[in-house]
């Protein structure tokens, strides 16, 4: 597959054309950000890492039914996948309270939730990403109805099967962010499921292994990325 001219390039990936009209090829980088970008950094190969855990998991995810992007890994750092029209809206499930949900609710981090928690966001950070409800997607015209329940249901089931796979390495699935995009008129998963959008704690220790050690300053970044990595793949 030849990589053809740049399409996009975001905070931690880029997107390359190639010669099909349908599939393109994400690059991961190893430029971290946090707080809307106004925090930047590098995770020492971060993007190998995350490249590696987004292939496992979405291929464990499309084994149980999940339609996803990806087509084939390419390289350490590279993965072709179906070009999608990706929807605006980021789809966060929560099973323990944490970071922005604690600080809203006033409920301490490590609370578990008596239920699942699915938020939607408006993907745009020119305005933070802010929270919005099915009213704002459908005034927006984001996304139908039914294009958002579909998401929360995949979004669900990737709750169970991943907490579930999780759980049986030593690690607490806390809350996650999925994107979604559409091929030939289907909602599919697309972009990433790696330690930058997932809080991941050790189930013993309740130790971060993921981007909050980068968001707050709490070191052994990359030691913890490969930790997630060796524990899913050895
Ligand atoms: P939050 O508690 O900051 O709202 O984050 C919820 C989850 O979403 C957490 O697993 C991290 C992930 N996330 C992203 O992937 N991208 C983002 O821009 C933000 C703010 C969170
Ligand atoms: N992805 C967001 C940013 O780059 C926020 C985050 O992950 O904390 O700034």
């Amino acid at each position: 597959m030849k990589m053809g001219e740049m399409l996009y390039e975001g905070k931690a990936k880029k997107i390359f054309k190639t010669d099909k009209e349908n599939e393109v090829i994400v690059y991961y980088k190893d430029d971290a950000t946090a707080f809307n970008g106004l925090k930047k950094g590098t995770i020492i190969n971060k993007g190998i890492m995350n490249n590696k855990i987004t292939n496992f998991f979405f291929d464990l995810l499309g084994k149980q039914g999940i339609p996803h992007h990806i087509i084939k890994e390419l390289s350490d750092r590279e993965v072709l996948v179906k070009k999608v029209q990706i929807i605006p809206i980021e789809v966060v499930t929560r099973n323990i309270v944490a970071g922005s949900l604690s600080k809203n609710l006033g409920i301490p981090e490590g609370e578990k939730l008596a239920s699942t928690v699915v938020e939607l966001y408006y993907k745009n950070d020119e305005v933070g990403d802010p929270p919005i409800n099915y009213y704002h997607a459908k005034a927006m015209k984001l996304a139908t109805q039914e294009q958002i329940d579909t998401m929360e249901k995949y979004a669900l089931k990737i709750n169970e099967i991943l907490s579930a796979y999780l759980a049986e390495r030593g690690i607490l699935l806390v809350d996650f962010k999925l994107e979604f995009g559409l091929y030939e008129g289907q909602v599919i998963l697309a972009d990433e499921i790696t330690p930058d959008t997932c809080r991941l704690w050790d189930s013993k220790t309740m130790e971060k292994m993921d981007k909050d050690r980068f968001r707050r300053d709490l070191g052994n970044v990359e030691e913890a990325y490969q930790e997630v990595l060796k524990r899913l793949i050895g």
